[in-house]
Order: structure tokens, then C-alpha cells, then sequence
């Protein structure tokens, strides 16, 4: 998978590019990532990349002919690629919006500063507008450093083992089960039996187990429109009981 990264700093991408998990992925070929300086592509004799926003009001807006020059150099030299601008008004990042992009032929993520980017370049030059969460960043360059994060991951051979990444929190719909290692008895805290038996059906039993207690704990909204198993759901009842049980007890106490 190829990224093309349109930004005014494209010195802040050595960070992710050069360590874990993503630097190994660039040196393996699975991966490669080309940030591009906007400001290369103004044609004034200050590479001005700003202007005042028409009506007046706060800040600079960036100007639309830039971005559009960078957009079109990137366009050429990956035809196939999905072009994305990362804002605060875009969809929301998951892990299903991760997956789609890695089904992708290329990216091109284009990551604007000030107070925005001209209305016209997100209207007419980009497939997609995609956001990281509901706060706002200085600029979309973090944005675009979490978009290729998420989905490089999912490029198979970069994470070397390729169960972590179908396993991890959100690809099963769930959140993730508790991880363990050495040594077996931590601060006082003891590693569950069940990890240690060798039995490896008891083992995914108590896995997906966790991975349910938790996400009702955690975050309920998850489960629904989840496939759940049968299995799943008598575990979910016997909690219910549980819980009835605990509650019934307390009432019938006070
Ligand atoms: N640029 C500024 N804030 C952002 C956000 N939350 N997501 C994507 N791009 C942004």
C-alpha cells in the first residue's frame, strides 16, 4: 500500500515513520509512505499557502490552489489512489473505516492547518473527508499519522503474525480479552488458571468470555447488530442471573 501525505510539515511524519511496527513495514516493502510539502506547489514568490477567510473573522484559511496542484501531482503518480482529507467534519474513524482504506489501491491523505481548508477542495478534489474523533486537532497531520497507523496494520505481513491483527479489540466486534505474561504471580496478582492449563478450548471459552464481559461493561453500544453465538448468549444470562442474584440479596438485606 502506497500513502502520498499532502502537508505543510512533512517533517513531523519521521516520528511514525521511523520506529515499530511501521518502520519495519517501510523496510519490508509492504508499506511506503511520501510525505509532500504543500507549500512546493505555490507559485508566488513567498509559497504563500494562506489567506484571510472571505467575510471576515479569525485566522487563515488555506488557499485552494496549492492543495489542488499537490492533489493532482499525487493523482499522476498514483492513478488508482482514494483521496482523503482529514478534518473534524469528516466520518468518523473505526475499525471498519481502517479495513475499507486497506482495501484501497493507495492513499492519498491530505492534512490541512489554520482555521481550515477552502470549502472547494473538499467539495471537488477529495473521494472522502474522514475525522479521528470529535475534537480538534491544530492540524490534520496527527490525523493522517493515526489513519496510517490503523491501516497499515492491516496490510497483511506487517505485523508479522497475522492473528493479532483479525484477534485485536474491534475486528471481532468485541473489545479485546485481558493479555498476560510472565511471571505468573505479579504484586500479588495471580495469571487466570485457565491460561496455564494447556486446554485450548477452555482457553477460547474463557477469551471470548472476557472479551464480552467487558465490552457490556465497557461498551455496550458494541453489541448490537453483533453476531453473538449461542454460547455467547447463556453466557450473557448466567450474568444476568448473577447480577439479579447480587441485587436481590442487597434488597432483601437493607
Ligand atoms: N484536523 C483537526 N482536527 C481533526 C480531527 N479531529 N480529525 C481529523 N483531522 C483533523
Amino acid at each position: 500500500m502506497q500513502f502520498a501525505v499532502l502537508t505543510l510539515f512533512p517533517e513531523m511524519f519521521s516520528a511514525l515513520l521511523g520506529a515499530g511496527v511501521v518502520k519495519r513495514a517501510i523496510e519490508n516493502r509492504y508499506i511506503l509512505v511520501e510525505p509532500i510539502n504543500i507549500r512546493g506547489f505555490a507559485k508566488d514568490r513567498h509559497h504563500t499557502v494562506d489567506d484571510r477567510p472571505y467575510g471576515g473573522g479569525c485566522g487563515m484559511v488555506m488557499k485552494p490552489e496549492p492543495v489542488a496542484e499537490g492533489i493532482r501531482y499525487a493523482r499522476k503518480k498514483h492513478p488508482e489512489a482514494y483521496t482523503v482529507l482529514l478534518t473534524p467534519q469528516g466520518r468518523l474513524l473505526n475499525q471498519k473505516v481502517a479495513q475499507e482504506l486497506a482495501g484501497c489501491k493507495g492513499l492519498i491523505l491530505v492534512c490541512g492547518r489554520y482555521e481550515g481548508m477552502d470549502e472547494r477542495v473538499s467539495e471537488h478534489l477529495v473521494d472522502d473527508e474522514i475525522s479521528i474523533g470529535d475534537y480538534v486537532l491544530t492540524g490534520g497531520e496527527l490525523a493522517a499519522m493515526v489513519v496510517i497507523d490503523a491501516v497499515a496494520r492491516l496490510i497483511p505481513g506487517t505485523l508479522g503474525c497475522e492473528h493479532s491483527a483479525q484477534e485485536d479489540s474491534f475486528s471481532t466486534g468485541l473489545l479485546e480479552y485481558p493479555q498476560y505474561t510472565r511471571p505468573r504471580s505479579f504484586e500479588g496478582v495471580n495469571v487466570p488458571e485457565v491460561l496455564l492449563s494447556g486446554d485450548h478450548g477452555a482457553i477460547r471459552q474463557w477469551r471470548r468470555q472476557a472479551s464480552l464481559g467487558r465490552t457490556i461493561l465497557r461498551r455496550p453500544d458494541l453489541l448490537m447488530g453483533q453476531p453473538l453465538t449461542t454460547g455467547d448468549i447463556e453466557y450473557m444470562k448466567k450474568l444476568q442471573q448473577d447480577i439479579k442474584t447480587i441485587i436481590g440479596k442487597h434488597s432483601t438485606g437493607s
